[in-house]
């Protein structure tokens, strides 16, 4: 541990990184590491070695010193070989990163275990964001483990699954309806009471947990980068950062070649990342009428826009959107072909990954990473009722 340098804006202001910050309007803040050092230090067999959850990118990681770590065992999730819906798309090589694995069934386990490790370590005791649930029933898990306190406000429509995390951890949270306001009810909140604002971009230390999805596609595949990832988009956070850990890679030699396309996937009925992809434009403009299913992807004005569009003006990809109805039916077919029971939000990247195929953006030899952010026992109440018959004493078992 304790390779990190200082942290840099956005506009290229270099800062230390002994206090929490929280970025100027407009800007993001990033950590940097001593990469070098890194070099000299660490080898790709070191990493191999380490726990088999996300503190084994350590040395990549903000906390200084191991004792302030707060750990539900999160990361390390599998990279699965999806053969069967391979062959059906014509690809040679199809992965899915089973994110819902995570303690609290998503992602999210990511960026709230190393941000509230490393808050832990500054001596922050409160912190507040606005999430649509999952980041919200994360925070509180991780924030009840570290004696922390994590202020929630989310949707009226979040799922039960989130919200009974928040609930059961005693977190406290609040139902917000017009939900285009969060992000200035919660920065007021944290203006008014001293918490800190821990909301997408608004801060540095979410973005390294999320990084570590990326560090682990390339030690999964080998130390190799695949040719193209899709993942679901709300706020862009996880895109960022994804693309973060490969070019730290890239700079510590650590994998060679380029970096992947990113393609990332919307609903119809919040797409403002897709809207200015198709219109060609560098930065999203705040969507209207939000119409999505419960749970992630409700971000419509997406802190991370600006970044995500850049990453595939620079790497190549795209930006697509999805009908809920196509993201319900991949949640089958993922299941069906596969047995990987995904949430509606992760289902949307196989209904993408569809589309860019029959556009010819996907060449049949590609290895193609499908980020899956979270399970489907956290949407359960979204999914389709399943009906099935009930066997009376007399009855016989036929199918
Ligand atoms: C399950 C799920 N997938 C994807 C996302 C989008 O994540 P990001 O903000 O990194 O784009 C979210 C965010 O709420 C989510 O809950």
């Amino acid at each position: 541990m304790g390779y990190m340098s200082e942290l840099e804006s956005s506009s290229g202001e270099r800062m230390d990184a002994k206090v929490p910050r929280t970025a100027k309007p407009g800007e993001t803040l990033e950590v940097r590491y001593d990469l070098e050092r890194v070099k000299r230090e660490v080898s790709p067999r070191d990493i191999e070695q380490g726990p088999a959850n996300l503190w084994r990118y350590a040395p990549l990681l903000p906390v200084q010193d191991a004792k302030h770590v707060i750990s539900l065992n999160e990361g390390y999730t599998p990279l699965l070989q999806t053969p069967r819906l391979a062959r059906k798309l014509g690809l040679k090589t199809l992965s899915v990163k089973d994110e819902g694995r995570n303690p609290s069934g998503t992602f999210k386990d990511r960026g709230a275990s190393v941000a509230i490790s490393r808050y832990a370590e500054l001596g922050v005791r409160t912190v507040a964001l606005n999430s649509s649930g999952n980041a919200a029933g994360s925070w509180s898990l991780y924030a009840a483990r570290a004696g922390m306190t994590s202020v929630n406000v989310v949707p009226t429509d979040a799922q039960p699954s989130s919200l009974q995390q928040c609930r059961a951890s005693g977190q406290p949270t609040f139902l917000l309806k017009n939900w285009h306001d969060a992000g200035r009810f919660v920065a007021e909140a944290c203006e008014c009471n001293g918490w800190l604002n821990i909301c997408t971009l608004k801060e540095p230390y979410r973005l390294e947990g999320k990084k570590t999805m990326g560090l682990e596609i390339a030690e999964q595949l080998g130390w190799k980068m695949p040719d193209a990832v899709f993942y679901p988009a709300g706020g862009g956070l996880g895109a960022i950062a994804i693309w973060k850990a490969f070019d730290e890679l890239l700079r510590l030699g650590w994998v060679k070649g380029k970096l992947p396309r990113l393609y990332v996937t919307q609903y119809e009925g919040c797409a403002p990342i897709v809207q200015a992809f198709e219109q060609k434009r560098a930065e999203c403009s705040a969507w209207g009428k939000i119409d999505v299913p419960p749970g992630g992807l409700k971000s419509p004005n997406p802190p991370g826009g600006r970044g995500v569009l850049e990453l595939i003006r620079k790497h190549g990809g795209g930006a697509i959107a999805v009908s809920a109805s196509d993201a319900f039916a991949a949640v089958d077919e993922l299941a069906r072909e596969e047995g990987i029971f995904a949430c509606p939000e992760s289902a949307t990247t196989l209904v993408g990954l569809t589309q860019a195929i029959a556009r010819k953006w996907i060449k049949p030899l590609e290895h193609v990473v499908l980020v899956s952010t979270g399970s489907g026992l956290k949407s359960i109440p979204t999914l389709p009722e399943p009906r099935f018959p009930t066997i009376s004493s007399s009855g016989e078992i036929r199918i």
